[in-house]
């Protein structure tokens, strides 16, 4: 099987134009659960999970600034050059501008940050969503995530990124989990969006580390 080929990301398919022109705006659960209506523009996403960027691009088309972190070097070489097959259609141009790749584990990514304050602007929002068990089972779950499973594997670190992130977003930090999920890491969110197949888990920050990071 070729892995890359099979991975296929296009953020110009005929599903990523639909979803950009009629996927519900800020209405949508992801869109309320970085809190887009509370803050508005601009609004920072770090995307610590980055993926098959297809959460990324739903925040850049809703218009915030992201920053995506992918630690697999194939899907971090598929995703980059999606991102450059992009960049280049016009209808997607603005968009594309507003999502800026890093290959890196974000879990060394946001260490970094807390050792050297000034290392990276703290994002307003830090979003995660870590491959799950149980989520190849399902019948929503498309061909290309079950596939990028079969590469990655279970994130068994997750939890970590959400302990970090807490320290580090200035606004909120956003999980999403299968629906009927277990919370990541037994940690009680602050509240919930919930979505068709999905839960957004909502976790405000921790205060007193965010006035140690510069803005
Ligand atoms: C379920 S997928 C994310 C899908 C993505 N939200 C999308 O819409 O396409 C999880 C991805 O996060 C990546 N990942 C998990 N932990 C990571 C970490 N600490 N640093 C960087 N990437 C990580 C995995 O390699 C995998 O590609």
């Amino acid at each position: 099987m070729n892995q890359k080929r099979d991975l296929n990301i296009d953020f110009a398919s005929n599903a990523n134009n639909y979803r950009r022109l009629h996927g519900g705006g800020k209405g949508q659960p992801i869109a309320r659960a970085i809190g887009l209506k509370t803050y508005g523009l601009p609004l920072s996403v770090l995307d610590c999970t980055a993926g098959l960027g297809q959460d990324a691009f739903v925040l850049a088309c809703l218009g915030c600034e992201v920053t995506l972190l992918e630690r697999v070097p194939l899907i971090a070489g598929e995703l980059r050059d999606a991102l450059q097959r992009a960049a280049i259609v016009t209808d997607l141009q603005d968009i594309i501008a507003r999502m800026h790749f890093i290959e890196t584990d974000a879990i060394q990514y946001l260490q970094r940050s807390l050792n050297n304050k000034a290392e990276i602007n703290a994002p307003d929002v830090i979003y995660l969503d870590p491959m799950f068990p149980e989520r190849a089972k399902s019948a929503l779950v498309k061909k290309e995530m079950r596939l990028l499973k079969d590469i990655v594997g279970s994130d068994a670190d997750a939890a970590e990124l959400l302990q970090i992130g807490m320290r580090i977003a200035k606004r909120r930090i956003v999980v999403k989990r299968p629906k009927n999920a277990a919370y990541l890491g037994d940690i009680e969110p602050h509240a919930s969006q919930i979505g068709k197949a999905n839960r957004f888990d909502i976790y405000m920050p921790t205060i007193a580390e965010t006035f140690l990071i510069k803005p």
